[in-house]
C-alpha cells in the first residue's frame, strides 16, 4: 500500500493499494466521532461493494445507511443532489457523521458536494472506483453537480477526510471506462513528468497500476497544496478540458469525460505546434482513445463558451509546449475559433 498525505485547508491521507475497502470502518473509525455513516453509490458500484462496504464498516461498530442512485453523468444533478440531503437529514445524520462516496467521478462529485452543504459541512470519505476517479476527482475536493445550463455549474471546494483506493476494484471496469481514466492519467505525464509519459509509451494499458495512481495522486497533491482554489496553477489541471467540455456538452455528455478530455488534448496539442504533439498523439491512440471528433469548429466554439471556465473576454488554454512543459495561455475569444479550426 502506498500513502499520499494532502495538506489543504484540510489535512489528509490517500492510501493506495490492493484488499482496501475491508478496511474503510476501521480507517473511518480512526477519523473519530461519527456513529453514523451514509454510504453514497450508483446503480453499477453497489451490486459489487456495497455490501463489503456496509460489512466493513458494521464491523467498525457503525450505523450505516446507503443512498443509491441510477448510474450516469445525467444524476448529477440537483434532484439526485436535493433527494440525497433529505435522506441524510431523515436518517439525522449529524455535523459529526460520515458519508462515504463508494464510485466513480459522478459519486464522488456529488456525494462531495452534498457532504460541503449538509449542515454547512460534513466530513467525507472518497472510495474511488474509476481509474479517472482515482487519480483525479477523488482529490483535491472539487465537488459539483450539473445545472440544465451546463456541466459542474454548482458546487464547493470541499476536501474529504479519507481517501481509500483500492485498486481490486478497478478489475471489474469495463474497458472503455478504464481508457477513459487513461486520458487523465496520460494529462499528468504531458503536465508534469517526462517519465510518467515513457512509462505509459512504453508499457500502454499494462502500466504498473499502484505505482502510477500514487504517482498521478503525488502531482495533484502538490497542485492542490499550492493552489487549493483554482485561481492559478491549477488551472493546469484542464489540459484538454475546455475544448473538451465542448465535446461534452456538445454531445449532451454521450462522449464521456476522459474521451472528450483526449479529444481536446489532441486539438490543443495540433493546434499549438507542441514540439512533442506526435508522442502525445500516439500514446492517446495506444489507449484506444479518439484524437480526432466530427463536430465543426463552429460547434466545439459555441459550446466550449458555454463553459464556465470562461472569464470575461478571454479563455485560459492549456498549452503543451512540449512533454513535462505546459503553459495558461489567456486566449481573447476572438482567437478561440481559428486556434479550434488549426487543432481539428
Ligand atoms: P462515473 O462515475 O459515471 O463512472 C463511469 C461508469 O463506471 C459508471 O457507469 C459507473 O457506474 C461505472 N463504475 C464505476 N466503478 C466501477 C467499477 N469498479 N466496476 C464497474 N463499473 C464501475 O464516471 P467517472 O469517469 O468515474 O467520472 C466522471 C465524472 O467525474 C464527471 O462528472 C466529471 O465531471 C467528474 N470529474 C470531477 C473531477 C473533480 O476534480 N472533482 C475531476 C475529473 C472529473
Ligand atoms: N480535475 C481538475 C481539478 O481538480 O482541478
Amino acid at each position: 500500500m502506498n500513502t499520499v498525505t494532502v495538506t489543504a485547508s484540510k489535512t489528509y491521507h490517500i492510501y493506495i493499494g490492493s484488499s482496501l475497502l475491508s478496511s474503510l470502518g476501521a480507517e473511518a473509525a480512526k477519523l473519530g466521532k461519527a456513529k453514523k455513516v451514509c454510504i453514497v453509490s450508483d446503480s453499477n458500484v453497489w451490486p459489487l461493494y456495497g455490501q463489503a462496504a456496509l460489512d466493513s464498516l458494521e464491523n467498525a461498530g457503525f450505523q450505516t445507511v446507503y443512498f443509491v442512485f441510477h448510474a450516469g453523468e445525467h444524476s448529477k444533478n440537483a434532484s439526485t443532489w436535493l433527494e440525497l440531503l433529505n435522506t441524510l437529514a431523515e436518517n439525522q445524520l449529524t455535523r459529526t457523521d460520515l458519508i462515504v462516496a463508494l464510485g466513480g467521478g459522478v459519486v464522488g462529485d456529488l456525494a462531495g458536494f452534498a457532504a460541503a452543504s449538509y449542515l454547512r459541512g460534513i466530513r467525507y470519505i472518497q472510495v474511488p472506483t474509476t481509474l479517472l476517479a482515482a487519480v483525479d476527482s477523488s482529490v483535491g475536493g472539487k465537488t459539483a453537480i450539473d445545472l440544465t445550463s451546463g456541466k459542474n455549474l454548482a458546487g464547493a471546494f470541499w476536501q474529504p477526510s479519507l481517501v481509500l483506493c483500492d485498486t481490486d476494484t478497478l478489475n471489474t471496469l469495463p474497458r472503455d471506462i478504464f481508457q477513459d481514466g487513461c486520458a487523465e492519467v496520460i494529462k499528468y505525464g504531458i503536465l508534469y513528468d517526462p517519465s510518467l509519459f515513457s512509462h505509459l509509451e512504453e508499457k500502454g494499458l499494462s502500466f504498473d497500476r499502484e505505482a502510477v495512481i500514487t504517482r498521478c495522486v503525488e502531482l495533484k497533491r502538490n497542485v492542490v497544496a499550492e493552489d487549493e482554489f483554482d485561481l492559478g496553477s491549477r488551472m493546469k489541471l484542464n489540459l484538454g478540458h475546455t475544448i473538451g467540455h465542448g465535446v461534452e456538452a456538445k454531445s449532451h455528455f454521450a462522449v464521456s469525460h476522459g474521451t472528450a478530455v483526449a479529444i481536446g488534448t489532441a486539438i490543443v496539442s495540433r493546434a499549438s505546434n507542441c514540439a512533442d504533439c506526435e508522442r502525445i498523439l500516439s500514446v492517446l491512440q495506444a489507449f484506444g482513445l479518439p484524437i480526432r471528433t466530427d463536430y465543426t469548429a463552429e460547434e466545439l466554439y459555441t459550446y466550449t463558451l458555454s463553459d464556465k471556465k470562461r472569464s470575461g473576454g478571454s479563455v485560459n488554454l492549456i498549452i503543451p509546449k512540449a512533454i513535462g512543459h505546459c503553459s495558461i495561455v489567456p486566449t481573447p475569444v476572438e482567437e478561440l475559433l481559428p486556434f479550434i479550426k488549426a487543432g481539428l
